[in-house]
């Protein structure tokens, strides 16, 4: 099986989830709100924007961007599942959001629809040709607009979740270019690993300016029932990066 198979396979059924917690998700969303590293980045470009949102997956934070100004959301992703569950709620709610089942790196959008490409939490680890995708979310921008990423650290994969001490896996290492994930959800889909310099480099690549570069000590998601060490401060365990079309 290819490991594109194999990511597709997993996400197919860890898509379920999508449906079984519409129901949670439709209460999140009537309050949801952008974590303060984004708000401080965003807060001055969403509003009246047009955001396109890469692998929107559940699609909670579509109705944190409308929350904070902007214009129009228009989620991709490949699963049916999460795709038709966030369609759903952005009806109910009324939010001016619409989800298209599409494969990144091709957005099937036309060519420059968007003030802000919007992704992150659990996105670029699912793409094996960071440079097709960033040349597509350029092509997506107007002049002028923004990219901007919220994401796990490339170190994360690397940190055990004991509770007493930071730990590194040891079947684990930071220069290797995937591995199997082992944990609900995403388990055994294949994730890429980009270090932060092929992220950030293939973001120049494609046209980008980089006008924002920053290592944050908290997760963007913690599990359930987890209290790992390693989310103590002391490690860095997600980043951003906002960049701006020429
Ligand atoms: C971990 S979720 C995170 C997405 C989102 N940030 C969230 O918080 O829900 C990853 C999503 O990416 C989707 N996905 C993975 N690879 C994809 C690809 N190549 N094209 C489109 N969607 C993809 C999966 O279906 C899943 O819904």
């Amino acid at each position: 099986m290819s490991t594109d198979h194999q990511t597709r396979t997993a996400w197919a059924a860890a898509a379920r989830k999508y449906e079984d917690e519409y129901a949670a998700h439709l209460e999140a969303a009537r309050t949801a709100v952008l974590l303060p590293p984004e708000l401080d980045a965003l807060a001055d470009i969403v509003p009246g924007a047009d955001v396109v949102h890469p692998l929107s997956g559940h699609g909670l934070d579509d109705a944190a961007l409308v929350r904070l100004g902007a214009r129009t959301v228009h989620g991709l992703d490949y699963s049916e599942a999460a795709v038709s569950s966030a369609q759903r709620r952005a009806n109910e709610l009324g939010l001016p959001c619409r989800y298209t089942q599409s494969t990144l790196p091709n957005s099937g959008l036309p060519d420059a629809c968007a003030d802000l490409v919007y992704t992150g939490k659990g996105a670029l680890i699912w793409l094996a040709d960071l440079d097709a995708f960033l040349a597509e979310t350029y092509r997506l921008l107007r002049p002028g607009g923004r990219l901007y990423v919220y994401e796990a650290h490339p170190l994360v994969p690397l940190w055990t979740w004991d509770a007493d001490e930071p730990r590194i896996r040891p079947d684990r290492g930071y220069f290797a270019a995937s591995h199997v994930n082992d944990t609900f959800p995403g388990r055994g889909a294949v994730e890429q690993q980009h270090t932060l310099a092929d992220i950030v480099t293939a973001g120049l690549r494609s046209g980008f300016l980089l006008e924002n570069l920053a290592e944050h000590p908290e997760p963007f998601w913690r599990p359930g029932g987890v209290d790992a060490a390693a989310w103590d401060g002391r490690l860095p365990n997600s980043f951003s990066m906002l960049a701006r079309r020429a």
